[in-house]
């Protein structure tokens, strides 16, 4: 017998994407390690991946691979991709504003730029899509990192700056900011693994980061509101599921640490749900992985709705910014998508306060470090032609938009 699963209304449909992601032709610290690093990174694909990844995307060699280039030139074409948004009845989106466009040069605002991101929010409102505009999403200009980037204390100024200035443009527009994107992610990658920008493994700068980007947000929180008091602030928070011995203490740092710290000064929560990780004596990742996607990242729906559980403490609304998968052939999506919603509404059902949902991500996007090969859109990009065509899981999630329910 099939099941009807209605959504509070008013709920929010869409998707994310992140400027450099998709953009094309950003110039920032993250494009500048491309250059350096592409050679490094297709000469490691034997070290990184399986057979079975190496043989069904063979592109993982091709030092073009790991060029951000043109991306998916959403930069000029973000009219056509959320017509798309829009023919899949969304009625939200989720981008960045990339500060290196708009300050490329310390303190010199291209008002060119800003004007470009005032037609991007401008086409989303024409399509009824509601903005949620990320200000962090892991890239920053060439110029900040030179100065030592986040290490710094002396330097939160700036990006308190870039902040206030987007704001004080488009606060009669924008009513949702995520202010920061996954700060746990960013600064485990950069300062502790020590594999993405600036590449350093250092656990004390690891922890210097990670409280100034504390402090950084609590700043912007305190300026965005002088300026735009009815505005709804968070950050966009990944949380794992983790189960095992070592849990409970593991869960007080990635999951709740930040959140704690900046507990007075956010509206709502937006989560990020990738994965599960369930921890065996001193091992972590000793998950059944009974079923994963095309990066072995293991598919556990029901992790959510145990992320979700934990997150009511707050009793903020919660958004999920993101959660999808890779899924190059488009096999394993729709289901993804059905069951992760399934845990969301019955999360719901007891109480939870989620008001949208943003699958991650509109496009195939060039996945950070490992280049474009990963592919989580909704929409197919061909990357030689650049023509985007809707996946059929992206028909089912239309369906789910319109009608505001699940049919399971
Ligand atoms: C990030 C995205 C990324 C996605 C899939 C998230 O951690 O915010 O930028 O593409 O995961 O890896």
């Amino acid at each position: 017998m099939s099941n009807l699963l209605k959504f509070p209304d008013g709920f929010l449909w869409g998707t994310s994407t992140s400027a450099h992601q998709v953009e094309g032709n950003n110039h920032n610290q993250w494009s500048e390690w491309e250059k350096e690093n592409a050679e490094r990174l297709a000469k490691e694909v034997i070290n990184y991946w399986q057979p079975w990844q190496q043989k069904k995307f063979p592109e993982m060699f091709n030092l073009e691979n790991y060029i951000s280039g043109r991306s998916c030139d959403h930069y000029n074409r973000y009219e056509e991709d959320f017509d798309l948004a829009k023919a899949m009845n969304n009625n939200a989106y989720r981008f960045s504003i990339e500060w290196s466009r708009v300050e490329l040069e310390e303190g010199g605002f291209n008002q060119l730029e800003i004007e470009h991101y005032r037609n991007v929010i401008k086409a989303l409102k024409i399509r009824g899509l509601e903005p949620f505009i990320s200000l962090w999403h892991w890239t920053v200009p060439v110029w900040f990192a030179k100065k030592g980037g986040f290490e710094k204390n002396d330097n939160i100024k700036y990006f308190v700056r870039f902040c206030e200035r987007i704001i004080s443009e488009f606060k009669n527009d924008v009513k949702f900011w995520i202010v920061l994107n996954e700060p746990e992610i960013y600064t485990s990658h950069s300062y502790l693994k020590g594999t993405w920008p600036p590449q350093k493994k250092n656990l004390l700068a690891y922890l210097v980061v990670f409280h100034n980007l504390i402090k950084a947000y609590r700043k912007i929180f305190e300026t965005i509101k002088k300026i735009q008091p009815n505005s709804q602030i968070g950050i966009a928070k990944n949380n794992i599921y983790f189960e095992g011995w070592l849990s409970p203490i593991i869960r007080w740092w990635w999951n709740f640490y930040f959140l704690n710290c900046i507990k007075t000064h956010q509206d709502f929560i937006g989560l990020n749900y990738y994965f599960h990780n369930r921890i065996k004596g001193l091992k972590f990742n000793q998950n059944k992985n009974e079923e994963t996607s095309d990066l072995g990242w293991e598919i556990y729906p029901k992790g959510i709705y145990y992320v979700l559980r934990e997150l009511k403490k707050y009793q903020k609304p919660i958004y999920i910014t993101e959660n999808g998968l890779a899924d190059a052939k488009d096999e394993k999506r729709e289901k993804f998508i059905k069951e992760h919603l399934y845990w969301i509404h019955k999360a719901i059902q007891e109480g939870v306060d989620i008001r949208g949902y943003f699958y991650w991500s509109l496009l195939d996007n060039f996945e950070w470090d490992k280049g474009f090969w990963p592919r989580f859109g909704l929409v197919e990009i061909d990357y030689q032609t650049l023509e985007r065509k809707i996946r059929p899981s992206a028909q089912e999630y239309a369906k789910i938009c319109k009608n505001n329910e699940l049919i399971t």
